[in-house]
């Protein structure tokens, strides 16, 4: 049977590879790397890398593939990333079938941990589903951008019981703030969607190409530096050409306890 490894390799800093991700690699006989198109070149790099540094198993190679871009959102949001789906499942179950012997094992490297805000999963489950190639799956961990963040701004998720919401910018533009949450983070933000909320006296602890030597990190009350993070993420877009970033939004000091 063939074996899939599917490995989270942190979140742009090859240090946050883990031992356990160091050891799935070398396990490997083909290691696939997605080429996501222009304007995301540093990403793959990151994953060669990460291969230069840590692969010493002499009998892999690396199969590089193009991830097929997903169209816009029309009809639906939902229905468009099912059509995108489909597509990587039938590049993935091509993959296995061609490039992974009957009883060998390759490995898919996940930016940050495989559990969070990614398909690879989900589409692999597609691709059991469609019962064309049979293989076992097993997930490595990895560091995400979210500790990454907290890390870099030397603070803790949660406030003392409190609770933590992770969500995308396009859902906190469409529902605020929810009022049960103690902390929130934002991902997935390609607008500043924290710009778009009324209560300017929340806390945002905000940062892009965490755990990269590019890394910028800000924080403060969003009504003081809501506009100096824009300008920075715009600016800083511009002269890379990417830009991936993560914020935690949460109301100043500790929540009134009972
Ligand atoms: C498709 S999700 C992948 C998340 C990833 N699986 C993880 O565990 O962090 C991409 C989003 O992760 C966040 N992200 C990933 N790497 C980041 C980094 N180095 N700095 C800031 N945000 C990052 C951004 O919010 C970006 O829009």
């Amino acid at each position: 049977m063939r074996k899939l490894l599917v490995i989270g390799i942190g979140a742009g800093n090859p240090d946050h590879m883990t031992v356990q991700a160091i050891s799935g690699l070398n396990r490997a006989d083909v290691l696939f790397i997605p080429d996501k198109g222009a304007g995301k070149t540093d990403l793959a790099e990151l994953r060669r890398e990460i291969c230069d540094r840590f692969v010493t198993n002499p009998k892999s190679r690396r199969v590089e593939f193009d991830v097929p871009v997903r169209a816009e959102p029309a009809p639906s949001y939902r229905s468009t990333v099912d059509d995108w789906h489909e597509a990587i499942a039938a590049i993935y179950e091509g993959l296995i079938r061609d490039e992974i012997a009957e009883d060998g094992c390759g490995a898919f490297l996940i930016w940050g941990d495989p559990s969070l805000y990614d398909s690879a999963l989900r589409i692999l489950e597609r691709v059991r589903l469609r019962s064309n190639i049979a293989f076992d799956l097993e997930v490595i961990p990895g560091i995400t951008a979210i500790q990454a963040l907290a890390a870099s701004h030397k603070m803790a998720l949660n406030r003392i019981g409190d609770s933590i919401l992770i969500t995308t910018g396009r859902r906190l533009t469409e529902e605020g703030l929810a009022g049960n949450a103690g902390s929130t983070v934002v991902m997935l933000d390609g607008k500043c969607a924290f710009n778009t909320l009324d209560d300017r006296d929340v806390v945002i602890h905000w940062g892009a190409y965490l755990g990269t030597p590019d890394e910028i990190i800000l924080s403060g009350l969003l009504g003081d530096v809501g506009a100096e993070i824009e300008k920075v993420r715009e600016e800083a877009r511009r002269d890379k050409g990417w830009i991936m970033d993560t914020y935690l939004l949460r109301k100043p000091g500790e929540p009134q306890g009972d």
